[in-house]
């Protein structure tokens, strides 16, 4: 079996926890690679909804080895939380769990930081961030102040690493928001952080390792992505974006797994566009359409629960995430939210500056004033909600997937109708088939 990359094209939301929880049973192993519990996936498994932030989709599944990769930043004490709120769903993470050594931890001030910083921002300036600490935690990685999970497991130079970030931390939070953050106790940050290793180093491993030795034995591994390709620190965005490598790519250094090991790439797409926080979004429809969409998308966020920004697909972002992911494949995702629109927009190109634009611009400026240039196609105003069979589908609703493959020049293996495992259409003759063995 080979070994599959899962990524979000968009800006994250696109339904990746369904895709991976709907494939996982084919993989021995699945590995996130990049961000945090900023992450939320959604999950629907024997009539139970999970909400999973860190641990792999996979878990639900009961049998599956799930890493959480070098790349990803651990909170502790979400993580604690995340395996007693599965230990009640009747799931226990027992020995499935693989934690690299190599992960950086998100400590209070990162999360301190980050929400000051949102406040202290100017409207213009908000990224609207989930407020978890990620960013801050990225940065003390490259500023190579952070702590890693290895460290956590040795008592003196935890000691020694903690002082000398909350010192550090309280003296730049004293002189850029001064009276703004809580002052905090080297002390305290210690034994709390000392007392969630304990409870954690079970789990704490070389995964980098782990994962070759496995795959070297013949295992597969599915490598779960983040939030999606427009929120890469890179490609997305910027600067209104996430702090990781949220693109294909980003699995091996976020795993410690050279390109070499990865044989295709997935990229889920929503059947329209959805944002979360600030930023560029040329579909945007802040209007009655939007309104629509959010109310029968249910596009609210997993882990902020903020109502989702709603738009039409974005064929420009589509292509751009099929460029830089190098994506084989699409998985179009919520195509039942479309069920009742007799006509659906699409944008095919950007005007910018009296200049039809192709393909996604990089300037600033340009994201933002970039206006799209419409297509209207016809809507299938029947239901597909639950519709598992491509046969089945409405002629109008297969040629919008047609569309979708021929403008973004890539081929839709599935199509889901709704949040169960079982809602999900696979078309026929396509790359999964050689990728799952056509079972
Ligand atoms: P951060 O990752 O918390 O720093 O937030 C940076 C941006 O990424 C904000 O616009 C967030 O709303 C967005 N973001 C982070 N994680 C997710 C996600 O899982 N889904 C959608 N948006 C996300």
């Amino acid at each position: 079996m080979p070994n599959i990359a899962v990524v979000g094209t968009q800006w994250g939301d696109e339904g990746k926890g369904k895709i991976v929880d709907l494939l996982a049973h084919h993989f021995q192993i699945i590995a996130r690679f990049q961000g945090g519990h900023n992450a939320g996936h959604t999950v629907v498994h024997d009539g139970k909804t999970h909400f999973l932030h860190l641990i792999p989709s996979g878990m639900v599944r009961g049998n599956l080895l799930c890493v959480i990769g070098n790349g990803v930043v651990v909170d502790p004490e979400a993580l604690l939380g995340e395996i007693e709120r599965l230990r009640q769903a009747g799931i226990d993470v027992g020995d499935n769990l693989k934690i690299s050594e190599r992960c950086q931890v998100i400590f209070p001030y990162h999360g301190a930081r980050d929400s000051v910083s949102e406040d202290a921002a100017a409207d213009k300036a908000r990224i609207g961030t989930t407020r978890r600490g990620i960013g801050p935690t990225y940065e003390g990685k490259a500023a190579r102040t952070g702590i890693r999970m290895v460290d956590l497991l040795e008592s003196d130079l935890l000691r020694e690493l903690v002082e000398r970030n909350v010192d550090r931390n309280n003296r730049i939070m004293a002189c850029l928001y001064p009276g703004q953050a809580a002052v905090l106790d080297a002390k305290k940050v210690f034994e709390d952080y000392r007392v969630m290793a304990g409870k954690l180093e079970r789990y704490i491993c070389d995964t980098s390792l782990y994962l070759h030795q496995r795959m070297v034995a013949g295992e597969s591994v599915l490598f779960e992505g983040a939030q999606g390709t427009q929120l890469d620190v890179d490609h997305g965005t910027f600067p209104f974006v996430t702090s990781s490598n949220t693109v294909a790519a980003g699995l091996g250094s976020g795993c410690g797994v050279g390109p070499t090991r990865i044989n295709g790439v997935l990229g889920v797409i929503k059947a329209y566009s959805t944002r979360v926080g600030a930023g560029p979004f040329p579909t945007e429809q802040d209007n009655e359409e939007g309104a629509l969409i959010r109310e029968r998308g249910g596009e609210f966020g997993t882990t902020t629960g903020r109502p989702r920004r709603c738009g039409w697909f974005d064929v420009v972002v589509g292509r751009y995430a099929v460029r830089v992911n190098g994506l084989d494949a699409l998985a179009v995702t919520m195509l039942d939210v479309l069920d009742e629109f007799e006509e659906i927009p699409v944008c095919t190109g950007y005007q910018y500056k009296g200049k039809l634009i192709k393909e996604f611009p990089s300037s600033r400026q340009a994201q933002a004033e970039a206006e799209p240039v419409w297509e209207r196609l016809p809507g299938w105003k029947c239901r597909t909600r639950g519709i598992s069979s491509y046969a089945e589908m409405p002629q109008a609703a297969r040629d919008y997937l047609d569309f979708i493959a021929e403008n973004l020049e890539c081929q839709v293996v599935l199509a889901s109708t709704g949040p169960e495992r079982d809602s999900t259409a696979r078309l026929p003759g396509t790359v999964l088939d050689s990728w799952l063995g056509g079972n």
